[in-house]
């Protein structure tokens, strides 16, 4: 605290990202992001951008990337928004839909820089408690509020909705504006894109940063009606015009090009994830069901923090939340298979 800060930013709670340690190789299986490289065709984009073009400012409306997400995605360009990575995009959307009378809705466990946004921007909220398998209790949801976001699969436990259920609550709450978080949709669930047309109160966010291995460049976007498109356009134009720099439009462009890639990629972490969430049930954890491209797990004997700490030691990241309900719980991202091996045998010596 100090006399400068205000109010409203003493009282922050800001959010912590998983460790991104400088100092050491470790085996990062902590934040999700995809072990293999970006498609190709983003390093030779990367070669082909001319520095000079960096003397100019971007376009502020990121048109051709816009116009290839449009159309990689069946929509119009007037139905798609792209920001700094999808975190700047929910918190456009939090600002541009969220402050209401009611307060806005989402579970208790999921991706926690959700309530750091409403103090932020001072929502009031209500956090609906999953299941005692962390699924999602429909019924908790059906409460006067003023806005919801789903977090589909839900993150940190890599459960997925079905898209049936996501209509039936789009259609439950019509003046509500409906956000689902779509970070790990491209690890095996049905993307909500598909019921644009058919519902005005549904924002759909991606991101390039887990299954497009672009983490490091920032980019994620939103997806829906025109009307919502505009109210982030209206929030991003009084913050930022230029969220996209030059050389991230001209890379969010390749990555888009190589589809074969990018399918090979997610197919072979999907299986991955099939392996090792096998071999995890072999040790005794409990292996939560995951569409995404991480496992949640727990195990009877071994304390989760106990887990975190050695196999850190043991130079293997792994994220574990001191929070409620999720203390005992550890989040592992999929690795490349040779890392699936050396956390398999990490865990076997510690658990022995
Ligand atoms: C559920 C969820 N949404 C959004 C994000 C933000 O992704 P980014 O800002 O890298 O696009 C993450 C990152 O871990 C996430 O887990």
């Amino acid at each position: 605290m100090t006399r400068f800060w205000s109010k409203l930013v003493d009282d922050l709670d800001p959010y912590v990202p998983g460790e991104q340690p400088q100092d050491q190789q470790y085996i990062k299986l902590n934040t999700n992001e995809s072990p293999y490289p970006p498609a190709p065709a983003v390093e030779q984009a990367i070669r082909n951008f001319a520095a000079d073009r960096l003397r100019r400012y971007p376009d502020p409306q990121s048109s051709k990337l816009v116009a290839a997400l449009a159309d990689y995605h069946g929509l119009s360009p007037a139905q798609v928004f792209v920001g700094n990575g999808s975190d700047e995009v929910l918190a456009h959307a939090f600002q541009a839909f969220f402050k209401q009378d009611e307060p806005i809705l989402f579970a208790d466990i999921s991706y926690s820089f959700y309530p750091v946004y409403c103090r932020l921007y001072q929502i009031e909220f209500h956090r609906v408690a999953l299941d005692y398998e962390f699924k999602i209790d429909f019924a908790g949801f059906r409460r006067a509020n003023g806005g919801i976001i789903i977090s589909n699969p839900n993150a940190p436990t890599g459960i997925a909705l079905k898209l049936g259920e996501i209509r039936e609550m789009l259609a439950d709450n019509p003046e509500s504006v409906v956000i689902i978080d779509e970070a790990y949709v491209d690890f095996g669930t049905d993307s909500a894109n598909q019921l644009i047309a058919e519902f005005d109160n549904l924002l759909v966010v991606q991101t390039y940063s887990k299954s497009r291995s672009l983490a490091g460049l920032r980019l994620g976007y939103a997806l829906g009606q025109d009307h919502l498109i505009e109210g982030l356009q209206r929030v991003k134009n009084s913050f930022n015009s230029y969220p996209i720099d030059s050389l991230t439009d001209a890379i969010g462009l390749a990555a888009l090009s190589d589809e074969s890639y990018f399918q090979q990629c997610n197919r072979q972490i999907i299986a991955s994830r099939e392996r090792l969430s096998g071999v995890l049930t072999d040790l005794d954890f409990e292996v939560f069901p995951s569409s995404a491209n991480f496992v949640f797990v727990r195990h009877p004997d071994c304390a989760a923090e106990t887990l975190y700490l050695e196999l850190k030691s043991a130079g293997i990241l792994v994220r574990y939340f001191k929070a409620a309900r999720i203390d005992n719980c550890l989040r592992i991202t999929v690795g490349t298979e040779a890392e699936c091996d050396a956390l398999i045998d990490a865990l076997k010596t510690i658990l022995n």
